[in-house]
């Protein structure tokens, strides 16, 4: 029988990490463990989840360390300001583990990243976490695409970059579970052209008032 891997979303109440949640949740795919500070809105979170995937493992856990130490791949769902503050928490138990940054860098008026153009938050979570890999993924979805993947009946594609093989074979497991279209787009550095993409994507839809179920497709002929 396949094993299967277990998750941690840690800030999983937010909008990201309850999207992603919902969309791996379906029994088979993984077992989850899910870690917000909000013990109100996660224990909301896991009655949602767990009413309707009775046969998934499914766990609320208000220790991002504690979380971590008991996955397999381990998904940074926090704004990207409270990365470092993850990291330290998880540093040591996260040592061999995927860790997945799905974050953007932006600026509080959503205009730029406060990232310089030689690094991204990928890259700078990899520093902080040197023993873990990194994996950048999701950060070109917006939440809303959780609930549906196939837009203008093409399922949108979602960016994979790593400097680990075996991690980004296995991250890439994760977004087609989740219900998306896998494409790797290189190693980690490649994240600063993903973020910069999120952030082209995130000013176009504001300055043209579009909604955010919008999603990346390459097409083919
Ligand atoms: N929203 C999108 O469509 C989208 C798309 C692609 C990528 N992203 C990226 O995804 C990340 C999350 O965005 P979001 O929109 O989901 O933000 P959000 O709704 O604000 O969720 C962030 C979550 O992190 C939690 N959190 C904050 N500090 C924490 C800590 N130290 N430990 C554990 N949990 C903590 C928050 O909990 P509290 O509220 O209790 O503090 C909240 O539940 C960002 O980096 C963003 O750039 C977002």
């Amino acid at each position: 029988m396949a094993t299967i891997n277990t998750i941690a979303i840690i800030g999983a109440t937010g909008n990201m990490g309850s999207a992603i949640a919902k969309s791996l949740s379906k029994p088979g795919s993984y077992r989850l463990l899910l870690m917000s500070n909000d013990t109100d809105e996660l224990a909301q979170l896991y009655s949602q989840l767990k009413e309707p995937n009775t046969g998934t493992e499914i766990y609320s856990i208000s220790c991002a360390r504690e979380a971590s130490w008991e996955a397999d791949i381990i998904i940074v769902a926090t704004q990207n300001d409270a990365e470092k503050e993850v990291a330290e928490k998880i540093r040591e138990v996260a040592t061999g583990k995927i860790v997945i940054s799905i974050s953007n860098p932006l600026n509080s008026a959503y205009r730029q990243l406060i990232t310089s153009s030689d690094t991204s938050a990928a890259e700078e979570l990899q520093k902080l976490l040197p023993n873990s890999k990194v994996v950048k993924t999701f950060n070109t979805t917006f939440a809303a695409d959780f609930i549906s993947s196939v837009i203008d009946e093409k399922t949108a594609d979602v960016f994979i970059a790593g400097n680990n093989g075996d991690a980004v074979k296995t991250v890439s497991e994760v977004v087609k579970s989740a219900g998306f279209n896998p494409i790797i787009a290189g190693d980690l550095s490649v994240s600063r052209t993903l973020e910069r993409m999120q952030l082209l994507r995130i000013r176009y839809t504001m300055n043209n008032s579009y909604n955010w179920l919008a999603g990346w497709k390459i097409l083919h002929n």
